[in-house]
């Protein structure tokens, strides 16, 4: 049998070579550019398996065109930008990449809440731009971790992650979860699942980790954003539509919130007018998987998927089970 797959983008060699042992025809999208609709299109013609980006759209017309394909081995966790229906539909089996970027999207939620908390990046541009004329005594002032209180929406594996980092700082943990309680945050730190509306009135750091659904596009909003205290942060290192990104510049703006940090953006990578010139808002070009080790394992990860699905075998991350029955 001869093979052909795609790769929508350069990804690290690891998975491209473990591809090439395997399938006669490896091909990779030459450009340092995500492609097109029309040229993912053109690419998905007479491929036996894509491995698409976050950033590809696999709508249910493409799918419907790419005649052979057997499998989207999608390289992230995340996975609403495919039409899951429409290839389950067509035989398509499509996967994912949960697990080996649990802990560096923690680690990025993180590394957001402490730049925002403690005005990292409002430092560090008055230090570059020579302001910095000595130590003062009410200069950039944030706010301190110790003792304070967590909410983590949609409390799955990196929600579970970014909350587990929070015993450094001795902080009191709420969560919410559409699916059943975690005793893993229960026992461990003694987290309360609680609704979305006492989350948000009590918490001082909000982390977004719900993956993106038509429940949960603008889940927090207006009223949500208006429901958090004047001292809280927002982070959101899932996906940029969880948030209604008007609402947030308004709410940031105003000073309704303390900060935000965001990974990830409604339009990306196109930011909402507005949030740029904010101060209070340290933004971040969807860096949440991007360490060397976790990319590494990324690629292996969808290579093997893609594999076992040429070899007629069940992958270990698929998505839309159904589509074996
Ligand atoms: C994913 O893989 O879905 C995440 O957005 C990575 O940052």
């Amino acid at each position: 049998m001869s093979f052909n797959v795609f790769i929508t983008r350069k990804i690290p060699e690891e998975g491209i070579n473990l591809l090439k042992k395997f399938c006669q025809k490896v091909e990779v999208n030459p450009h340092d550019r995500p492609l097109t609709y029309d040229e993912l299109m053109q690419e998905s013609k007479g491929r036996d398996a894509m491995l698409t980006m976050l950033s590809d759209k696999m709508d249910a017309r493409l799918i419907q065109e790419a005649t052979n394909l057997k499998i989207i081995a999608n390289y992230a966790v995340g996975y609403d930008n495919i039409d899951i229906k429409a290839a389950s539909a067509k035989g398509v089996v499509v996967t994912n990449t949960p697990g080996v970027l649990t802990d560096s999207t923690a680690d990025m939620a993180w590394a957001l809440l402490f730049s925002v908390t403690r005005r990292i990046v409002e430092g560090d541009k008055l230090t570059r731009a020579g302001k910095f004329t000595g130590w003062a005594p009410m200069m950039l002032l944030g706010g301190d971790l110790v003792g304070k209180t967590l909410g983590i929406i949609g409390a799955g594996r990196i929600g579970t992650a970014m909350a587990m980092r929070s015993r450094g700082w001795c902080m009191k943990v709420l969560y919410t979860t559409q699916i059943s309680r975690n005793t893993v945050l229960e026992e461990m730190l003694g987290a309360k699942r609680v609704d979305l509306e006492t989350l948000l009135k009590e918490s001082d750091f909000i982390s977004l980790h719900a993956p993106l659904s038509e429940k949960t596009k603008h889940l927090i909003g207006v009223k949500e954003l208006s429901l958090m205290k004047r001292t809280a942060y927002l982070i959101n290192t899932g996906r940029g539509a969880v948030i209604d990104e008007e609402a947030l510049v308004y709410a940031l703006k105003n000073k309704q919130i303390a900060g935000a940090g965001l990974d990830v953006y409604e339009e990306e990578p196109k930011l909402k007018p507005g949030l740029a010139v904010l101060d209070n808002i340290v933004l971040a070009p969807h860096l949440g998987s991007a360490t060397v080790e976790t990319r590494t394992k990324m690629s292996l990860m969808s290579a093997e998927n893609i594999i076992a699905v040429l070899k007629k075998q069940k992958p270990n991350n698929c998505v839309n089970p159904e589509v074996f029955t």
